[in-house]
Protein backbone atom coordinates (compact mmCIF):
# COMPACT_ATOMS: atom_id res chain seq x y z
CA UNK A 1 0.00 0.00 0.00
CA UNK A 2 1.21 3.19 -0.72
CA UNK A 3 0.31 6.13 1.48
CA UNK A 4 1.50 9.91 0.81
CA UNK A 5 0.75 12.57 3.72
CA UNK A 6 0.55 16.00 3.16
CA UNK A 7 1.59 18.79 6.07
CA UNK A 8 3.19 21.73 6.93
CA UNK A 9 4.63 20.01 9.51
CA UNK A 10 6.08 16.63 8.37
CA UNK A 11 8.04 16.21 11.62
CA UNK A 12 4.76 14.80 13.40
CA UNK A 13 5.14 11.71 11.07
CA UNK A 14 8.36 10.68 12.59
CA UNK A 15 6.25 8.96 14.56
CA UNK A 16 5.35 6.38 12.23
CA UNK A 17 8.90 4.94 11.84
CA UNK A 18 8.49 3.32 15.47
CA UNK A 19 7.20 0.17 16.50
CA UNK A 20 5.28 -2.22 13.74
CA UNK A 21 4.94 0.25 11.84
CA UNK A 22 8.50 1.49 11.12
CA UNK A 23 9.07 -2.65 10.66
CA UNK A 24 6.04 -2.44 7.76
CA UNK A 25 7.74 0.59 6.18
CA UNK A 26 11.25 -1.07 6.24
CA UNK A 27 9.91 -4.30 4.74
CA UNK A 28 7.92 -2.65 2.02
CA UNK A 29 4.05 -3.53 2.80
CA UNK A 30 3.89 0.05 3.45
CA UNK A 31 5.25 2.98 1.45
CA UNK A 32 5.00 5.99 3.20
CA UNK A 33 5.97 9.17 1.44
CA UNK A 34 5.63 12.63 3.56
CA UNK A 35 5.54 15.93 1.56
CA UNK A 36 5.91 19.31 3.17
CA UNK A 37 3.52 21.88 1.94
CA UNK A 38 5.59 24.71 1.95
CA UNK A 39 7.77 23.35 -0.49
CA UNK A 40 4.97 24.37 -3.09
CA UNK A 41 4.45 28.25 -1.74
CA UNK A 42 6.82 30.06 -3.83
CA UNK A 43 6.42 33.14 -1.81
CA UNK A 44 9.77 34.67 0.36
CA UNK A 45 8.10 33.69 3.21
CA UNK A 46 6.18 30.35 1.67
CA UNK A 47 2.66 31.85 2.66
CA UNK A 48 0.39 29.27 2.72
CA UNK A 49 -2.70 31.07 4.44
CA UNK A 50 -4.74 33.88 3.95
CA UNK A 51 -7.70 35.52 5.79
CA UNK A 52 -11.16 34.01 4.81
CA UNK A 53 -13.16 35.81 2.33
CA UNK A 54 -16.20 37.89 3.68
CA UNK A 55 -14.00 38.05 7.08
CA UNK A 56 -13.67 36.26 10.14
CA UNK A 57 -11.12 34.83 12.74
CA UNK A 58 -8.33 32.77 11.71
CA UNK A 59 -6.77 31.76 8.77
CA UNK A 60 -7.79 29.78 5.75
CA UNK A 61 -5.18 27.44 3.78
CA UNK A 62 -4.60 29.10 0.08
CA UNK A 63 -5.30 26.79 -2.69
CA UNK A 64 -2.70 26.92 -4.75
CA UNK A 65 0.13 25.31 -2.37
CA UNK A 66 -2.35 22.32 -1.84
CA UNK A 67 -3.27 22.34 -6.00
CA UNK A 68 0.69 21.65 -7.00
CA UNK A 69 1.22 19.40 -3.75
CA UNK A 70 -1.69 17.37 -4.84
CA UNK A 71 -1.04 17.46 -8.94
CA UNK A 72 2.75 16.23 -7.87
CA UNK A 73 1.45 13.16 -6.14
CA UNK A 74 -0.84 12.25 -8.38
CA UNK A 75 0.94 12.35 -11.58
CA UNK A 76 4.00 10.66 -10.25
CA UNK A 77 4.61 7.42 -11.84
CA UNK A 78 4.37 5.18 -8.55
CA UNK A 79 0.42 6.75 -8.29
CA UNK A 80 -1.99 4.70 -8.58
CA UNK A 81 -4.72 5.08 -11.33
CA UNK A 82 -7.42 6.12 -8.46
CA UNK A 83 -5.55 7.19 -5.36
CA UNK A 84 -8.27 8.02 -2.77
CA UNK A 85 -7.65 11.49 -0.61
CA UNK A 86 -8.47 11.61 2.44
CA UNK A 87 -8.71 15.31 4.39
CA UNK A 88 -9.15 14.62 8.11
CA UNK A 89 -11.50 17.50 9.41
CA UNK A 90 -13.93 17.82 12.55
CA UNK A 91 -16.47 17.82 9.79
CA UNK A 92 -16.21 14.71 8.49
CA UNK A 93 -17.73 11.47 8.56
CA UNK A 94 -16.48 9.64 11.57
CA UNK A 95 -13.61 6.59 11.24
CA UNK A 96 -14.45 3.52 12.48
CA UNK A 97 -13.13 -0.13 12.35
CA UNK A 98 -15.64 -0.66 9.58
CA UNK A 99 -13.90 2.27 7.76
CA UNK A 100 -10.35 1.38 8.74
CA UNK A 101 -11.27 -2.32 7.18
CA UNK A 102 -12.24 -0.59 3.71
CA UNK A 103 -9.16 1.43 3.40
CA UNK A 104 -7.26 -1.11 4.18
CA UNK A 105 -8.12 -2.44 0.67
CA UNK A 106 -7.06 1.03 -1.47
CA UNK A 107 -3.76 0.74 -3.06
CA UNK A 108 -3.19 4.26 -2.60
CA UNK A 109 -4.06 7.27 0.32
CA UNK A 110 -2.92 10.60 -0.07
CA UNK A 111 -3.96 12.39 3.48
CA UNK A 112 -4.11 15.97 3.22
CA UNK A 113 -3.72 17.57 6.23
CA UNK A 114 -5.24 21.12 7.20
CA UNK A 115 -4.38 23.76 9.84
CA UNK A 116 -5.71 26.67 11.06
CA UNK A 117 -9.51 27.07 9.51
CA UNK A 118 -9.32 24.93 7.22
CA UNK A 119 -8.44 24.54 3.53
CA UNK A 120 -10.19 26.61 1.00
CA UNK A 121 -13.67 25.13 -0.15
CA UNK A 122 -12.29 25.01 -3.51
CA UNK A 123 -9.22 22.05 -3.12
CA UNK A 124 -12.26 19.48 -2.28
CA UNK A 125 -14.40 20.29 -5.15
CA UNK A 126 -11.43 20.53 -7.45
CA UNK A 127 -10.36 16.94 -6.73
CA UNK A 128 -14.07 15.52 -5.66
CA UNK A 129 -14.83 16.35 -9.24
CA UNK A 130 -11.29 14.69 -10.14
CA UNK A 131 -11.09 11.57 -8.22
CA UNK A 132 -12.21 9.99 -5.15
CA UNK A 133 -12.17 12.42 -2.07
CA UNK A 134 -13.53 11.53 1.80
CA UNK A 135 -13.17 14.15 4.44
CA UNK A 136 -12.52 12.32 7.66
CA UNK A 137 -12.92 13.05 11.76
CA UNK A 138 -11.32 10.55 14.00
CA UNK A 139 -14.54 12.13 16.68
CA UNK A 140 -16.14 14.91 18.56
CA UNK A 141 -13.65 17.10 19.69
CA UNK A 142 -11.10 19.93 17.75
CA UNK A 143 -7.48 19.24 17.37
CA UNK A 144 -5.24 22.04 16.14
CA UNK A 145 -4.70 20.31 12.76
CA UNK A 146 -5.15 16.98 10.61
CA UNK A 147 -2.11 15.62 11.55
CA UNK A 148 -2.55 13.75 15.06
CA UNK A 149 -5.82 12.43 13.15
CA UNK A 150 -3.52 10.95 10.24
CA UNK A 151 -1.43 9.07 12.33
CA UNK A 152 -4.15 7.79 14.12
CA UNK A 153 -6.10 6.50 10.82
CA UNK A 154 -2.79 5.22 9.02
CA UNK A 155 -2.12 3.03 11.93
CA UNK A 156 -5.17 2.02 12.63
CA UNK A 157 -5.42 0.93 8.34
CA UNK A 158 -1.63 -0.22 8.17
CA UNK A 159 -1.67 -2.82 10.78
CA UNK A 160 -4.80 -4.18 8.97
CA UNK A 161 -2.50 -4.76 5.67
CA UNK A 162 -1.38 -8.37 5.51
CA UNK A 163 1.80 -8.80 7.01
CA UNK A 164 2.40 -5.79 9.01
CA UNK A 165 0.78 -7.80 12.36
CA UNK A 166 2.58 -10.56 13.00
CA UNK A 167 -0.22 -12.64 14.32
CA UNK A 168 -3.16 -11.73 12.47
CA UNK A 169 -5.46 -13.91 14.79
CA UNK A 170 -4.64 -10.86 17.41
CA UNK A 171 -6.80 -8.70 14.86
CA UNK A 172 -9.99 -11.00 14.53
CA UNK A 173 -10.41 -10.86 18.83
CA UNK A 174 -10.17 -7.12 19.31
CA UNK A 175 -12.50 -4.76 20.16
CA UNK A 176 -14.59 -3.47 17.44
CA UNK A 177 -13.81 -6.28 15.29
CA UNK A 178 -17.04 -7.99 16.21
CA UNK A 179 -19.17 -4.98 17.18
CA UNK A 180 -18.21 -5.20 20.61
CA UNK A 181 -15.53 -3.76 23.32
CA UNK A 182 -12.70 -7.00 24.02
CA UNK A 183 -12.80 -9.10 27.07
CA UNK A 184 -9.81 -8.24 30.02
CA UNK A 185 -6.48 -9.79 29.32
CA UNK A 186 -4.53 -11.28 32.37
CA UNK A 187 -0.86 -12.76 32.32
CA UNK A 188 1.40 -14.41 35.08
CA UNK A 189 1.81 -14.06 37.76
CA UNK A 190 -1.55 -15.63 38.77
CA UNK A 191 -1.62 -13.76 41.80
CA UNK A 192 -0.72 -9.87 42.39
CA UNK A 193 -0.70 -7.48 44.95
CA UNK A 194 -3.25 -10.13 46.13
CA UNK A 195 -5.22 -10.04 43.21
CA UNK A 196 -6.07 -13.24 41.50
CA UNK A 197 -6.41 -13.89 37.90
CA UNK A 198 -9.72 -15.14 37.27
CA UNK A 199 -9.93 -19.21 37.64
CA UNK A 200 -11.68 -19.82 34.67
CA UNK A 201 -8.26 -19.00 32.76
CA UNK A 202 -6.13 -20.72 34.55
CA UNK A 203 -8.84 -24.12 34.00
CA UNK A 204 -7.52 -25.58 30.73
CA UNK A 205 -11.08 -25.49 29.55
CA UNK A 206 -11.18 -24.07 26.09
CA UNK A 207 -14.85 -23.55 26.08
CA UNK A 208 -15.44 -22.40 29.07
CA UNK A 209 -12.97 -19.69 28.51
CA UNK A 210 -14.39 -18.81 25.57
CA UNK A 211 -17.80 -18.66 27.12
CA UNK A 212 -16.24 -16.21 30.18
CA UNK A 213 -14.44 -13.56 27.61
CA UNK A 214 -17.73 -13.66 25.78
CA UNK A 215 -19.60 -12.66 28.41
CA UNK A 216 -16.77 -10.34 29.78
CA UNK A 217 -16.82 -8.89 26.32
CA UNK A 218 -20.75 -8.06 26.42
CA UNK A 219 -20.92 -7.07 29.84
CA UNK A 220 -18.88 -4.44 29.31
CA UNK A 221 -19.86 -3.14 26.00
CA UNK A 222 -23.25 -2.87 28.50
CA UNK A 223 -21.63 -1.04 30.80
CA UNK A 224 -19.69 1.48 28.40
CA UNK A 225 -20.95 1.72 25.45
CA UNK A 226 -24.51 0.58 25.33
CA UNK A 227 -25.39 1.73 22.27
CA UNK A 228 -22.64 -0.77 20.51
CA UNK A 229 -24.96 -3.74 21.41
CA UNK A 230 -27.98 -4.81 19.03
CA UNK A 231 -31.54 -4.89 21.22
CA UNK A 232 -31.26 -8.56 21.47
CA UNK A 233 -28.09 -8.95 23.44
CA UNK A 234 -29.42 -5.23 25.44
CA UNK A 235 -32.36 -7.62 26.49
CA UNK A 236 -34.85 -5.88 24.49
CA UNK A 237 -37.59 -6.97 21.88
CA UNK A 238 -35.92 -7.43 18.86
CA UNK A 239 -35.91 -4.85 15.80
CA UNK A 240 -33.95 -3.16 13.60
CA UNK A 241 -30.64 -1.56 15.34
CA UNK A 242 -27.56 -0.10 13.57
CA UNK A 243 -25.83 -3.03 15.04
CA UNK A 244 -27.59 -5.60 13.20
CA UNK A 245 -26.35 -3.56 9.71
N1 LIG B 1 -8.83 18.24 12.57
C1 LIG B 1 -9.19 18.91 13.69
N2 LIG B 1 -9.95 18.16 14.47
C2 LIG B 1 -10.09 16.95 13.85
C3 LIG B 1 -10.78 15.76 14.15
N3 LIG B 1 -11.48 15.61 15.27
N4 LIG B 1 -10.71 14.74 13.27
C4 LIG B 1 -10.03 14.87 12.13
N5 LIG B 1 -9.35 15.98 11.79
C5 LIG B 1 -9.38 17.02 12.64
Amino acid sequence: MRIDVVSIFPGYFDALELSLLGKAKQRGLVDVRVHDLREHAHDKHRTVDDTPSGGGAGMVMKPEPWGEALDTILTDPGAADEPLIIFPSPAGEVFSQKMARELADEEHLVFGCGRYEGIDQRVFDEYAERGRVRLVSIGDYILNGGEVATIAMIEAIARLVPGVVGNPESLVEESHEDGLLEYPSYTKPAEWRGRAVPPVLLSGNHAAIATWRGEQSIERTRRVRPELLSREQRGEPRGRHAADD
